[in-house]
C-alpha cells in the first residue's frame, strides 16, 4: 500500500511541472484529489484491510493527501496571481471624480459679471489693512462711536495699527487715488468681525463694494444699478426700498431692501413679517472720502455701496444657516 501511496504522490510532483493553467490545474485536482481520482480508490482500499495495517496506511494515506494538497494550493495560487496582471481591455477605468467651484465663488463670479456689464472695472483689496483705510480715511476718526458699527478683529503690530478689514470700504480712498475720474469699480472679497457666530452672522464672510465716481453720479443712477442687479442676480423684477440710513462716509446714506425672495412679500419668518429684507448699504460718497483722495468735490460726485454676498446667495438658494457656507460638509457643497 505505501508502496502505490508513493507512486501517487510521485505521479504528482512530475505532473506539476506540465500544468500551465487553471484548466490544467483543475484536471489536476480531479485526477488525484476528486471524488473518483486516485485517492479516494486508495482510500477505499484502506478501508478494507485488517486494523492493524489500517490503521498504519491510513497515517501515510494522510501523509500523501496533504503534500498533494499542498502541491494543488501552490498551484492555485500562482496561476490566479498571474491571470490577475493579465491586462483585461475590457475592465472599466477608474472614474476620476471632478470637484466644482464653491457655491460662493460661483456666486462672485455671476455677480461680477453683472457689474462688469454695467461698465464696472474688478479691483481686489487685501485682507489686512491699516487703521487709516478702514476708519479714519471714512470719516471715523480714533473715538469715534460709529467705529462701534463695526467689531474689529486688531493684529498686533508695532509700527501702524493693522486689523482684518471689517468691510470692503476699506479700499475706497486707495482707488480713488489711484485711478482716473470717472471710474466705476467693484470690489469683492472676504471682511472679518469679531462677532458671537449663530444662523445669520459669521465672522468671516463676504462683501462686494461698489463705487462710482464722475461729474454726473447721482442717487437716480445708483438706484437705476440696483433695479438692474437684482433682476438680473434674482432672475426677475423685485421690489426695492430705499431707506434712509446712517453711515458716516456717506451722505445721504440709504439702506437697501428688497421683497422677501421666500414669501413673494407677504411676510414669513425670515423677513419677520415684514415681506422685505436688507441687502445693502449705499450713499453719495461723503466730500470727506472724496477729499482724502484730492478730489474737487465742487466738479466731481459719486455713490458707493456694499453689498453682503453670503446674504443674497442664502437667499437665491433658501440656505437657512450662514455657517454652512464655511462648514466643508460636502453633501453641502455638492448640491450646488
Ligand atoms: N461698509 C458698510 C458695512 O460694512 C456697507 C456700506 C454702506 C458700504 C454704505 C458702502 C456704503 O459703500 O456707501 O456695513
Amino acid at each position: 500500500m505505501k508502496e502505490e501511496l508513493d507512486n501517487i504522490l510521485k505521479e504528482a510532483q512530475e505532473v506539476k511541472n506540465n500544468i500551465k493553467n487553471l484548466q490544467d490545474l483543475e484536471n489536476f485536482r480531479i485526477k488525484f484529489l476528486g471524488k473518483k481520482g486516485l485517492l479516494k480508490k486508495i482510500l477505499e482500499k484502506i478501508i478494507e484491510l485488517p486494523e492493524n495495517e489500517r490503521r498504519e496506511s491510513g497515517a501515510y494515506f494522510n501523509f500523501v493527501k496533504d503534500e498533494i494538497e499542498k502541491i494543488y494550493e501552490e498551484l492555485k495560487k500562482k496561476l490566479e496571481s498571474k491571470q490577475f496582471v493579465k491586462f483585461d481591455i475590457h475592465h472599466p477605468g477608474r472614474k476620476i471624480e471632478k470637484g466644482h467651484l464653491h457655491i460662493l465663488t460661483q456666486a462672485i463670479d455671476k455677480i461680477v459679471n453683472i457689474f462688469s456689464k454695467m461698465g464696472f472695472d474688478l479691483e481686489l483689496g487685501i485682507e489686512i489693512v491699516t487703521e487709516y483705510e478702514n476708519f479714519d480715511s471714512l470719516n471715523m476718526p480714533q473715538d469715534h462711536p460709529s467705529r462701534d458699527m463695526w467689531d474689529t478683529l486688531w493684529i498686533k503690530s508695532d509700527k501702524q495699527r493693522l486689523l482684518l478689514r471689517t468691510h470692503t470700504s476699506a479700499h475706497q480712498v486707495e482707488i480713488l487715488k489711484n485711478r482716473n475720474i470717472p471710474l466705476k469699480v467693484i470690489i469683492p472679497g472676504k471682511v472679518y468681525r469679531h462677532e458671537a457666530t449663530d444662523s445669520r452672522h459669521e465672522m468671516q464672510f463676504h462683501q462686494l463694494e461698489g463705487l462710482a465716481v464722475g461729474e454726473s453720479c447721482n442717487l437716480q443712477e445708483l438706484k437705476g444699478v440696483f433695479y438692474i442687479f437684482f433682476e438680473e442676480f434674482f432672475g426677475r423684477k423685485l421690489d426695492i426700498i430705499f431707506r434712509t440710513s446712517y453711515f458716516p462716509f456717506t451722505e445721504p446714506s440709504l439702506e437697501v431692501d428688497i421683497e422677501c425672495i421666500l414669501c413673494n412679500g407677504k411676510g414669513c419668518e425670515v423677513c419677520k413679517n415684514t415681506g422685505y429684507l436688507e441687502v445693502a448699504g449705499a450713499g453719495m460718497i461723503h466730500p470727506f472720502v472724496l477729499k482724502q483722495a484730492m478730489i474737487d468735490t465742487n466738479k466731481y460726485y459719486g455713490y458707493a455701496f456694499g453689498l453682503g454676498i453670503e446674504r443674497l446667495v442664502m437667499l437665491k438658494y433658501n440656505i437657512p444657516d450662514v455657517r454652512l457656507f464655511h462648514s466643508g460638509d460636502l453633501r453641502f457643497i455638492r448640491q450646488f
